[in-house]
């Protein structure tokens, strides 16, 4: 399996949920972290803890439905790393849900395409050039396996558009070193998937790291996480 120490990593919703168990997973391995969220105090206490263990980290602070602050996290994460070696782009809104399934705001499907796919492909754009001129590269963006489910269409079409870019992008990726991959961590109990999800968010480890650790070179896959629970 790949070893990843020394490498730097742009994680997008660091704070919580799925974000915060990948922080702790590439701290362990021994990654240097950009942490995002939308304020550095929701990140202060990982930084205290990873600094502790010696490693090295920083925080950044961008709300996705401002695309002037989604660019600026992307330039400024490459500032301070030189050159992202793994952008892991977790952060995303859920939709409100709709039990009329024919009243969809147009405003939703905005809101939710600037966070969940403009925002993610932004970053991939600012950073993949860096990666694919050192030949080095790992991009995972964070899908969902939601389906026959209208009520959160804006939602649910958001990540539909994030699949479409990785996989329309895979060929242009091949034989360049870069992979990017989709990652569906399951239904889990954050405050994304709600309580009554069946899934502990801890499920989504070892599964998580797997499209960073995979070293055949492959891009445009979908990985699912709970396959490695
Ligand atoms: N949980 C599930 O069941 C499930 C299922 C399928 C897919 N997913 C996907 O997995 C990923 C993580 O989900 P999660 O359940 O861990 O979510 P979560 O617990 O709600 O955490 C969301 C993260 O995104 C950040 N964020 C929220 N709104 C933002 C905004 N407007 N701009 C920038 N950052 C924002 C939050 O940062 P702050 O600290 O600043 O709020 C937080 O770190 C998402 O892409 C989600 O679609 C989750």
């Amino acid at each position: 399996m790949l070893d990843i120490a020394g490498k730097w990593v742009l994680l997008t919703g660091a704070s919580r949920g799925v974000g915060r168990q990948v922080a702790g997973a590439l701290a362990d391995k021994g990654c240097h972290l950009i942490l995002h969220s939308r304020n550095r105090e929701h990140t202060a206490d990982l930084v205290a803890e990873f600094q502790a263990r010696g490693l090295t980290v920083h925080t950044l602070e961008a709300e996705f439905s401002d695309q002037e602050q989604v660019i600026a996290l992307g330039k400024e994460a490459l500032r301070i790393s030189g050159g992202i070696d793994i952008l892991y782009n977790n952060a995303a809104i859920m939709a409100p849900f709709h039990e009329d399934i024919f009243i969809t705001e147009a405003g939703e499907y905005a809101l939710s395409f600037q966070v969940n796919t403009v925002a993610p492909i932004t970053l991939c754009n600012l950073v993949l050039p860096g990666m694919m001129q050192r030949k080095f590269g790992r991009v995972v963006n964070l899908t969902s396996g939601i389906k026959d489910q209208p009520q959160l269409m804006a939602y649910a079409a958001s990540k539909a558009a994030l699949d479409k870019y990785v996989y329309d992008m895979a060929p242009h990726l091949k034989d360049t070193g870069v992979t990017m991959n989709l990652l569906d961590p399951g239904w889990l109990r954050t405050d994304l998937g709600g309580p009554q999800a069946p899934n502990a968010v801890e499920s989504v480890l070892p599964g998580a790291l797997v499209p960073v650790l995979l070293e055949d070179g492959s891009s445009g896959k979908f990985f699912a996480a709970q396959d490695y629970a």
